[in-house]
C-alpha cells in the first residue's frame, strides 16, 4: 500500500526532449518522483492525431523519449512509464468521459484552440483531434491523479480534467476521482534561441538534451537578443537573461552580470558562453547515462511498467463501470 500523492504527467512523443521540457515539467518529475507516486505518460496515441501517416517514426519518438527521461535522472524504481497505446482502460474511459463533458466545452478549450491555428489544421483536423482533450483528462483520471506537473501550455487540459471529475462526482455520486491540481514549472515558458517563440522541435529554435558542448556553444552564440553594440545598456530582462536566470546556478551571479550589462559596456558573448557552459554541465550527466539505456533495455522496462500501470488504470475502470452501473459480468 502506498499513501504518497499521486502524480501523473506526460508528452505527446514527438522527437528528443529539449530544454523547454526540462524547465517546464521534466526537472519537477525527478524532484518529486522520490515522496510521489509518479506515473509519466506517453502520449503515443495522441501522436496520431497530427501524425497518423507516420507510425514508425511515432514508435522511434516513443522509445527515444523514454531514453532522454532515464538520462535526465527518472528513476525506473520509482517511477512508472505510460505507454498510452499499452493501457486500454484509457481508451475506454475517454468514450465514457466524453459524455460528461459538451462538445462546445471542448471546442472553447483555449489550448486545442491554439493549436488548431499554430499548427494551421483550419478545418481539416480529425474527428480525433478534438478528442484528444477528452483523452487527456483520461490519462490523468485513470490513475487518479493528485498532481500534474506541466508546462503552462497544458493548463487548459488540466482546468477541463477538474470539471470532468467533479462532474463525474456529482452525476454519479462517486469518490472515483481526486480533483488534480496543476503544478507549472520553474520557467513558465522558455523562448527558443530565436529569441522570440516558445522553444519547440516544429520552430527549429531548441537546444536538445542530447547535443553535445558544441551544438550548444553554437546555438547559444545565436541566441538573438537584437542588441546593436556592446557599448549601449542591455536589457537585464532579454532573453539572454532568462537564459541566465534559468541555468546560471548562482543567483547572484546573474544579478552581478544583470548589473553590468544594464550599465552597459558588457557584451552578449561571454554571457552566452558562461550561459552555454552551465548547459553544458546539467547535460553532461545525461550524455553518459543515455548511453546505458540500449533499445532492447528500454523495451523491457515498459513492459514491466505496463502491467505497473494497467493494475491502477484498470481499477479505476472497474470503479467508473461500478458507479455507472455497466457491471454486468
Ligand atoms: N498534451 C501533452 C503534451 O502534448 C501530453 C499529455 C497527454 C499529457 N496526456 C497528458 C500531459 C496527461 C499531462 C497529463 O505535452
Amino acid at each position: 500500500m502506498t499513501t504518497r500523492p499521486r502524480i501523473l504527467t506526460g508528452d505527446t512523443p514527438t522527437g528528443r526532449l529539449h530544454l523547454g521540457h526540462y524547465v517546464g515539467s521534466l526537472e519537477n518529475r525527478i524532484r518529486l518522483q522520490r515522496d510521489h507516486d509518479c506515473y509519466i505518460l506517453i502520449a503515443n496515441v495522441h501522436a496520431f492525431t497530427t501524425r497518423a501517416q507516420q507510425p514508425e517514426d511515432v514508435r522511434r519518438d516513443t522509445i527515444e523519449i523514454v531514453r532522454d527521461q532515464l538520462a535526465a535522472g527518472v528513476d525506473p524504481s520509482l517511477a512508472t512509464f505510460v505507454v498510452q497505446s499499452e493501457i486500454p482502460a484509457i481508451a475506454e474511459l475517454t468514450f465514457l468521459l466524453a459524455m460528461l463533458i459538451p462538445f462546445s466545452r471542448v471546442m472553447r478549450n483555449p489550448t486545442l484552440k491554439a493549436e488548431i491555428t499554430s499548427k494551421q489544421l483550419g478545418d481539416h483536423y480529425s474527428f480525433g483531434f478534438p478528442l484528444y482533450a477528452v483523452g487527456q483528462c483520461a490519462d490523468i483520471l485513470a490513475f487518479r491523479a493528485d498532481l500534474v506537473p506541466v508546462g503552462e501550455d497544458q493548463a487548459a487540459h488540466v482546468e477541463m480534467t477538474r470539471e470532468v471529475a467533479r462532474r463525474f462526482a456529482q452525476v454519479y455520486g462517486a469518490e472515483v476521482f481526486p480533483v488534480p491540481e496543476p503544478l507549472f514549472g520553474r520557467v513558465a515558458r522558455l523562448p527558443g534561441i530565436d529569441g522570440v517563440e516558445k522553444m519547440s522541435k516544429s520552430r527549429g529554435n531548441a537546444i536538445y538534451l542530447s547535443d553535445s558542448t558544441d551544438e550548444i556553444r553554437r546555438k547559444m552564440a545565436r541566441l538573438y537578443t537584437g542588441r546593436q553594440s556592446a557599448d549601449e545598456p542591455g536589457d537585464p530582462d532579454n532573453v539572454l537573461f532568462q537564459y541566465a536566470r534559468a541555468f546560471l546556478p548562482d543567483p547572484a551571479r546573474v544579478e552581478e552580470l544583470a548589473a553590468g550589462y544594464a550599465r552597459g559596456g558588457m557584451g552578449d558573448a561571454p554571457i552566452k558562453r558562461e550561459v552555454a557552459d552551465a548547459i553544458d554541465a546539467l547535460v553532461a550527466p545525461m550524455r553518459e547515462r543515455r548511453a546505458r539505456f540500449t533499445d532492447d533495455a528500454v523495451l523491457d522496462l515498459l513492459r514491466e511498467h505496463a502491467r505497473r500501470a494497467n493494475a491502477v488504470a484498470g481499477e479505476t475502470l472497474a470503479r467508473v463501470k461500478d458507479a455507472m452501473h455497466l457491471t454486468f459480468a
